[in-house]
């Protein structure tokens, strides 16, 4: 629901008729309030509340730590903000892993708290029956296979997934699930290009890739990776439309001189 009760125009219905007549689909994350407002001005499909938001807002090296309460206020000022983007939401870490029931309390939980649209799980095969369990509840799922940062400490590395056979056929097959258990979307995260293609192919729902290359059904980036404002990650797959990072520390630079030298402010600026 929108900031005025209105339901939001972008629906899990729409992205399966963008998909339909090919049409790609936008998607980027937010955090805040200001921010979504920009986004959902910018014209994008699909804002995503990701738990990202332990590495971006809070300075953590993963997101294992952000928890289901700072989440939900995430969610909460970016849909405060938003009137025509879906808003789609991380279930963070131990929130659904652990038994269906706690997942499904869990996703309730965000859902009434936030007025999101949907929320998000990472894994297949592994967690299909807290997927299954919150979806027979009535809340939209967007899966999320490939590089699944939420267990990172289990991969050992950021590096390209699913280059092998065997992982290769074991992602297809838990899209596949994903799809069959009645997910809305799937989101692809740093594969090889021709297996994203494949998913895309083989499956209805829209599949959203994050480093899986262009034949796949819509695009996600972190907002502040694409805009530069973190200058320290730099992975093949990001395009940076912007450097914020060095617009920011220009203007907070001139800010202090301009203080310094009792610049600011000037007779105008005062009553
Ligand atoms: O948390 C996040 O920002 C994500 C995207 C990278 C897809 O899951």
């Amino acid at each position: 629901m929108s900031v005025e009760g209105k339901k939001r125009v972008v629906t899990t219905h729409r992205l399966f008729e963008m998909k339909q007549r090919g049409e790609k689909i936008t998607m980027l994350t937010a955090y805040d309030y200001t921010m979504a407002k920009i986004l959902d001005a910018a014209g994008i499909d699909i804002i995503l509340v990701g738990d990202s938001a332990a590495n971006v807002m809070a300075g953590y090296e993963t997101t294992l730590p952000i928890t289901l309460d700072k989440m939900i206020y995430h969610a909460q000022s970016v849909v405060r903000a938003v009137k025509n983007p879906m808003v789609v939401v991380d279930m963070p870490f131990g929130t659904y892993q652990g038994n269906s029931k706690e997942a499904v309390m869990s996703a309730i939980r965000m859902m009434k708290e936030s007025e999101a649209d949907a929320v998000k799980l990472e894994g297949g095969a592994e967690v299909i029956e807290s997927v299954r369990r919150i979806l027979s509840a009535g809340i939209p799922v967007m899966g999320h296979l490939g590089l699944t940062p939420q267990s990172i400490l289990k991969f050992g590395t950021y590096s390209v997934r699913a280059k092998e056979e065997a992982e290769a056929e074991k992602l297809i097959a838990d899209a596949h699930l994903l799809e069959e258990a009645g997910c809305f979307a799937i989101v692809l995260e740093k594969i090889p290009a021709n297996l994203a293609a494949r998913v895309s192919a083989e499956l209805k729902i829209p599949i959203i890739g994050i480093g899986a290359g262009r034949e796949v059904d819509g695009q996600v980036l972190v907002t502040h990776d694409m805009l530069g404002l973190n200058q320290d990650f730099s992975p093949r797959f990001l395009r940076r439309y912007h450097n914020l990072y060095e617009e920011m520390h220009n203007a907070f630079q001139h800010y202090v001189k301009d203080v310094k030298a009792r610049d600011f402010p000037d007779e105008k600026e005062q009553y």
